[in-house]
C-alpha cells in the first residue's frame, strides 16, 4: 500500500487530479470507479478545471458507481446516481450512456448484473474511494464479508448521522445497494482518499490495524496496488507517518502512478 501524506485537503484532490489525468490521458476509454460524499467533490472539481483547461476530451471515459441508496424515487437528487450525473458526468463531458450505477429496484437479479456490466466493460482501472468514520469502505458496513459482491446491506446509525446533511429534513435511507469488497477488489488501482479529523481513527485501523471485518477498509491491504491520499487531519493517527513520508518522497516520478 502507497500511504501518501499531504499537506492539506486541496493537495489530496491536486494529487488525486494528477492520477486521474494520467490515466485518461493513456487511456481514452478507461473505466472510473466513482465514490460519492464529501470527500471526492474537490477532485472531481479539478479533474474537470484541468481537462477544460488542456482541452482534453473525457467523453470516452466510462463511469462505474460504488453503491446507492434503496428507496428513493427515481432521479432523487440525493440519490448516488443523479450526484455522480450532476456532479461528475456533466462537468467532465461524460455523456449518461458511459454511467452505469447498481439499480436497487430490481434486487435481486439487479445486483449480479451489475457485477457483469463491470466484468463486461474489461473491469474497473481505478476505483476512488472514500472511507467512513466507522471504517467501511462502499457501504460495506463493519462486519461484511472481505469477499463480497453487490448485493443490499443495512446502514449503521453512525453512517446515517454523517450522510444525514445530503438529507435535510428527512431520514436517510437505512438500507443501501453496494459493491461487494470482492468486488472492490477486483479494480486495477484502488484510490483512496481520506480528509479530516472525523477520519483519523478509521484511516488508522484500514492501514495499520489488522486486516479484519471490523474495519472493512483494510481490505486495502490485500491489494496489490492501491494508494491511499491523507491531509494532516486524517493522517493524524498513523505511527509510521514519516515512514509514510520518507518512502513516498523517495519515489521516482515514474512510480508516481
Ligand atoms: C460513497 C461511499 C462511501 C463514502 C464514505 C465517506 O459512494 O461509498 O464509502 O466514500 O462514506 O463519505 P464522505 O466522503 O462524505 O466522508
Amino acid at each position: 500500500m502507497e500511504v501518501v501524506p499531504l499537506d492539506s485537503e486541496s493537495a489530496v484532490a491536486d494529487m488525486a487530479a494528477g492520477l486521474l489525468t494520467a490515466l485518461v490521458s493513456r487511456r481514452p476509454d478507461a473505466v472510473l470507479g466513482v465514490a460519492t460524499g464529501r470527500t471526492p467533490q474537490r477532485t472531481y472539481a479539478e479533474l474537470a478545471r484541468r481537462a477544460s483547461g488542456a482541452g482534453r476530451s473525457l467523453a470516452g471515459v466510462r463511469l462505474f458507481l460504488l453503491d446507492e441508496y434503496v428507496g428513493l424515487a427515481e432521479g432523487d437528487p440525493a440519490g448516488y446516481l443523479a450526484t455522480v450525473l450532476r456532479e461528475v458526468a456533466e462537468p467532465l463531458g461524460i455523456s449518461p450512456d458511459h454511467v452505469h450505477g447498481p439499480d436497487p429496484s430490481r434486487l435481486p437479479e439487479s445486483a449480479e448484473e451489475y457485477e457483469r456490466a463491470i466484468s463486461d466493460a474489461g473491469g474497473i482501472d481505478l476505483q476512488i474511494l472514500g472511507i467512513g468514520s466507522d471504517g467501511h469502505l462502499g457501504f460495506n458496513e463493519p462486519g461484511s464479508s472481505l469477499t463480497s459482491r453487490t448485493r443490499i446491506k443495512t446502514l449503521t446509525r453512525r453512517t446515517r448521522a454523517d450522510n444525514s446533511a445530503f438529507f435535510p429534513g428527512r431520514e436517510v435511507p437505512r438500507h443501501v445497494m453496494t459493491q461487494g469488497l470482492g468486488t472492490i477488489l477486483e479494480a486495477r488501482h484502488l484510490l483512496l482518499l481520506a480528509t479530516g479529523e472525523s477520519k483519523a481513527d478509521a484511516v488508522a485501523a484500514a492501514v495499520e490495524g489488522p486486516l479484519s471485518a471490523s474495519c472493512p477498509a483494510s481490505v486495502l491491504q490485500l491489494h496489490p496496488h492501491a494508494t491511499v491520499l491523507l491531509d494532516p487531519g486524517a493522517a493524524r493517527g498513523l505511527r509510521r507517518l514519516d515512514d509514510y513520508r520518507e518512502t513516498w518522497a523517495g519515489k521516482p516520478e515514474w512510480q508516481r502512478d
